[in-house]
């Protein structure tokens, strides 16, 4: 639905914040019926009924109703009008604490209504700091007002509300036994979205300020196949650098160089490994980006260099608000080219950050983004090396003096565009310059191999993914945050957007040394793990909490590297196909109505479950591992039951419940190194956890980490599977990508089998129908060296280039 006549001019999202070219593979519907009140259309497994008066759809997928569009007739629109006298207040201008927006346009909201039938469950529409399955909004404050989609720099956000945050996704997934759907209503205006749950359905209104119903729905049926519909319009998760799936140190801030050397080597003289050290903005000379202190960083080139020399790299910040200052390059290119956003008056905005007066880069013009863009290079950007990445933050946009700490609705983009109507791209936009930026880099350092690019942002949007990671803001150190870091990150990918992490250890506030550590034990697997602290909370590097404490994390951490080789994988199935890295348990056991709310355990991909500890002094806790499965414990290696109700297990502070699941093969590797770079040549584990049939199956995926050559074929994706008591690794090929030519000169030197059934006289294994070894009972890992439930394959020598097969024989 697009416009009335006479024309208001409503506002459509530019096509770049979607993927090009899909538009082109629609699949026609075909009539099945029609009478004069309705029309029924049907393609695939999906039946459309149109009925005409009043206009509603009625969408069922193999005959399961999945959605009602409009069957309330709630689908309205404020219509093009003039000024009348009588016009109630409001219409053609709003005051707000001291703002007046002034409404060239007069009213424009438009709505509709799209009713789930027989769901209890949706979820989405992120960004705010509650439940995983969303609430109905006529309940109980503060769940008595609609869902809002308004990207804001929200102080202080309380965890357990329904307040938006610093992102909006537009996306909502309905599940039920045997059908998931999804809907994405492609506006960038503030939208309002009213949830009513009751016996037999969930209801929802939707509302915007301004511009059109662009509506995609997605009827694949599983949650899988939502998000890969989804991908295919909005895109998919762009294949980080390996590096950025380590472990990234920040703090607002870090001083000077002699404090980054100084935390550089706490890593070292602690054995813990990171990848990544963080300056914030005051690292800059008074707020100017793209500038050094140059008094607290006098050599930032080789202080970069240094970091590089250990396989570490940096991150500065850049934020999108300029300091009007003349003197400052950024600024006087900016305003001479008219870079800016305009106010309602057409003069350049002046608002308030931390620089003091600030312009923002109109970065929803392709022209500045270009400009932008070219800020990047190292000739531009003095001080930087290739071993320097990009953090940008307050791109909601924030202003002090705003309305909301952000702009006036009334400014004015590019193409004459009211803020009203493109609010939430503005963060998209700018991190996308900033990402193009650091590939012009990249492309200027090797044409032909140029890097990834990286760069974190806080605002979003639908398509962000494309770009790079988010993080869940100015979180607290409170365990109430912990925990709802949890349906937050799963939030993120069930819409798209899996590269996401919450700042551990809680931005605001002083973690004690229990928070630290089971923060530490739950971010390890957050798809991005950053510790993050504001300026003024007490230093809190890993080592600062006593020796015991500096143990439980050097684990924790070291155990993220372990698992890199799983992660990286699940990123490649992200990039491929839009699927997400955490998943909520009902995603990987759909049938399963029990889990269908929980959010107290999460699944990284499909073959580790985990149980975050949330509260302080537990020493044992509830863990439902779906029936259906057999589970195994991540340490010990011993098998839990699957019970459809919950069991006790108990735990201390060492290590937080995780499971592997029956039926997987995850890939590790092992060896503690300093960072992601200096483990590059070593050999993998593969640990296979059988399931009742005694069968497992799982893949491991290789590249270069850092370049864009995986998408000609560099790189290696191997498929392992284990039946009948025969592993073999075989080349996986996947249609839409062209296949793997990497040649990748490392073998894996450990398999480790849990659940074999237990033989007196143990096994050998066959290696390639000749050469053969015994197999040794043992520990799964050596951090929990007293378990022997592990059958251990040591030293097999296999390849991981190439097939090779391995058979198991009972001695
Ligand atoms: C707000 C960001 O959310 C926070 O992470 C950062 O430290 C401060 N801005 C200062 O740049």
């Amino acid at each position: 639905m697009v416009d009335e006549s006479p024309s208001v001019g409503r506002y459509q999202v530019p096509s770049d914040i979607l993927v090009s070219g899909w538009e082109n593979k629609k699949h026609g519907f075909k009539e099945e019926s029609r009478t004069s009140a309705a029309i029924t259309l049907s393609t695939g497994e999906t039946k459309l009924v149109l009925y005409f008066q009043p206009f509603s759809l009625a969408i069922s997928v193999k005959g399961v109703a999945a959605l009602q569009i409009n069957s309330r007739n709630l689908l309205n629109f404020e219509h093009r009008r003039h000024k009348q006298a009588d016009d109630p207040a409001g219409y053609w201008e709003e005051s707000w604490m001291g703002h007046t927006d002034s409404k060239p346009k007069g009213p424009e909201a438009i709505s509709l209504d799209l009713v789930f039938p027989g769901f209890q469950h949706v979820y989405g529409i992120p960004e705010r700091a509650t439940s995983l399955s969303l609430r109905s909004t006529n309940g109980a404050a503060p769940y008595g007002e609609p869902y809002r989609l308004y990207n804001l720099d929200v102080f202080e956000y309380l965890d357990d509300h329904p307040f938006g945050l610093y992102g909006s996704i537009p996306v909502m997934l309905a599940h039920k036994k045997g059908l998931t759907v999804g809907v994405f209503w492609l506006n960038a205006a503030e939208m309002f979205v009213d949830v009513v749950k009751t016996r037999s359905e969930v209801g929802t209104q939707w509302i915007a300020e301004s511009g059109i119903v662009d509506l995609f729905v997605f009827t694949g049926g599983s949650a899988p196949a939502v998000l890969s519909s989804y991908a295919r319009v909005a895109g998919t998760t762009a294949l980080p650098q390996l590096f950025s799936l380590g472990y990234h140190q920040c703090r607002w801030n870090y001083k000077d160089e002699a404090d980054v050397k100084m935390v550089d080597s706490g890593f070292d003289t602690h054995e813990i490994p990171y990848d990544v050290l963080w300056l914030d903005i005051e690292h800059t000379n008074g707020k100017r980006y793209l500038t050094w202190d140059s008094s607290l960083f006098p050599r930032p080139v080789e202080m970069q260099e240094d970091l590089a020399s250990r396989g570490r790299q940096m991150v500065t910040i850049v934020d999108p608000h300029v300091k009007r200052d003349s003197s400052y390059y950024i600024f006087s290119e900016a305003e001479t080219a008219g870079h800016f956003v305009k106010n309602k008056h057409g003069s350049d905005f002046d608002g308030w950050c931390w620089p003091g007066s600030s312009s923002y880069l109109d970065v929803t013009s392709p022209a500045v983004r270009d400009w932008w863009a070219q800020q990047f290079t190292l000739d531009k950007y003095k001080g930087s090396t290739k071993h320097l990445y990009i953090w940008n933050d307050m791109n909601e946009p924030s202003v002090f003096n705003g309305p909301e700490i952000t702009m006036q609705k009334d400014n004015l983009h590019y193409g004459n565009v009211e803020h009203r109507d493109n609010h939430n791209l503005f963060g998209i936009y700018y991190h996308m310059g900033t990402a193009e930026g650091l590939k012009l880099r990249g492309s200027r350092v090797d044409l032909e191999n140029g890097d990834r690019p990286f760069v974190l942002s806080r605002a979003f949007f639908s398509g962000t993914q494309r770009v790079g990671p988010i993080w869940t803001g100015d979180n607290a150190a409170q365990w109430s945050h912990l925990k709802v870091s949890v349906p937050m990150l799963l939030t993120l990918g069930l819409t798209g957007l899996p590269y996401s992490g919450a700042d551990v250890g809680g931005f605001f506030g002083n973690p004690d040394a229990e928070l630290m550590t089971r923060w530490y034990q739950v971010g390890i697997y957050y798809p991005f793990f950053r510790g993050h602290a504001h300026l003024e909370t007490q230093r809190r590097e890993p080592w600062l909490f006593g020796e015991d404490t500096t143990a439980r994390i050097r684990t924790a951490i070291r155990g993220r590297y372990t698992l890199l080789p799983y992660i990286y994988t699940l990123f490649r199935f992200a990039n491929t196909s839009g699927l997400p890295i955490l998943r909520p348990l009902w995603y990987e056991f759909p049938d399963n109505e029990d889990v269908f709310a929980v959010e107290e355990e999460f699944m990284v991909g499909s073959a580790m479950l985990v149980k975050p500890i949330v509260a302080p002094g537990v020493s044992s806790v509830d863990v439902t591992l779906p029936a259906g499965a057999r589970w195994y414990d991540a340490l010990s290696g011993a098998v839990l039951p699957a019970r459809t109700r919950s069991q006790r297990v108990q735990v201390t502070l060492d290590a937080i419940p995780v499971y592997y699941r029956g039926g997987s093969i995850v890939p590790l590797r092992e060896r503690p190194r300093r960072s992601s770079v200096a483990q590059a040549a070593d050999p993998y584990t593969l640990v296979v956890a059988l399931d009742d049939k005694g069968e497992a199956s799982g893949s491991l995926y290789v590249d270069d980490g850092r370049s864009f050559a995986f998408q000609q074929g560099r790189y290696l994706h191997r498929d392992f599977t284990f039946k009948s008591l025969k592993l073999t690794s075989t080349v996986r090929l996947e249609s839409g990508v062209p296949n793997g030519t990497l040649t990748v000169p490392t073998t894996i030197e450990r398999v480790v089998f849990l659940g074999l059934p237990s033989l007196k006289r143990g096994y050998k294994a066959l290696i390639g129908g000749k050469h053969a070894v015994q197999l040794e009972t043992g520990p799964l890992t050596m951090l929990a060296p007293h378990h022997e439930n592990a059958v251990v394959l040591r030293k097999p020598g296999l390849p991981v280039t190439y097939d090779w097969q391995v058979e198991i024989v009972a001695l």
